[in-house]
């Protein structure tokens, strides 16, 4: 497989999308697809740059075996559209932002991000951020079963490259 790159985005970059960075980079390691999928993550807005990820998602994905104390928030920029091969949103709001932003020859790579878990019949990651603890373990249910679709999906398509 040759390298893929994959970017998840939200819209502060400290709840949804890290976690879904954190979820991915764990399930290629066990996975052995490590070194073939390039992992990060970003947000549609500025209000946490630099901060880490909010300490309610840190929770909630240690108690799964995931730490994602490194990462620090990041806004989408005009090179990520260029450089990721799948630009995949948590919602539509999301999506729509990232479309208004998109050059024209990028906007095949942007999805959302539950396209690849069509059995749960959810096809956004819902903000947690002004909810409580359990809408954290709610996000990461439905980001490890898009996760694991995705790297299903990519193993299937990229296998023979
Ligand atoms: P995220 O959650 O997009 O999953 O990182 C949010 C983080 C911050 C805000 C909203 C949602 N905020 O309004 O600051």
């Amino acid at each position: 497989m040759a390298v893929v790159r994959v970017l998840f985005v939200c819209l502060g970059n400290i709840c949804r999308s890290p976690s879904a960075q954190g979820l991915m980079e764990k399930v290629l390691e066990e996975e052995g697809l490590a070194d073939r999928v390039e992992v990060d993550s970003a947000g549609t807005h500025a209000f946490h740059v630099g901060e880490p990820p909010d300490p309610r998602a840190q929770e909630a994905a240690a108690r799964r075996g995931v730490d994602l104390s490194g990462q620090r928030a990041r806004r989408v920029t005009a090179v990520d559209f260029a450089r990721y091969d799948y630009i995949l949103a948590m919602d539509r709001e999301n999506l729509a932002a990232l479309e208004a932003a998109c050059p024209p020859e990028h906007v095949g790579k942007l999805r959302l991000l539950m396209e690849f878990a069509p059995d749960l019949g959810f096809d956004e990651v819902p903000d947690p951020y002004y909810g409580g603890p359990a809408g954290f373990d709610r996000v990461l249910d439905l980001l490890e079963a898009a996760v694991r679709g995705l790297v299903e999906h990519l193993r299937r398509l990229h296998a023979a490259a």
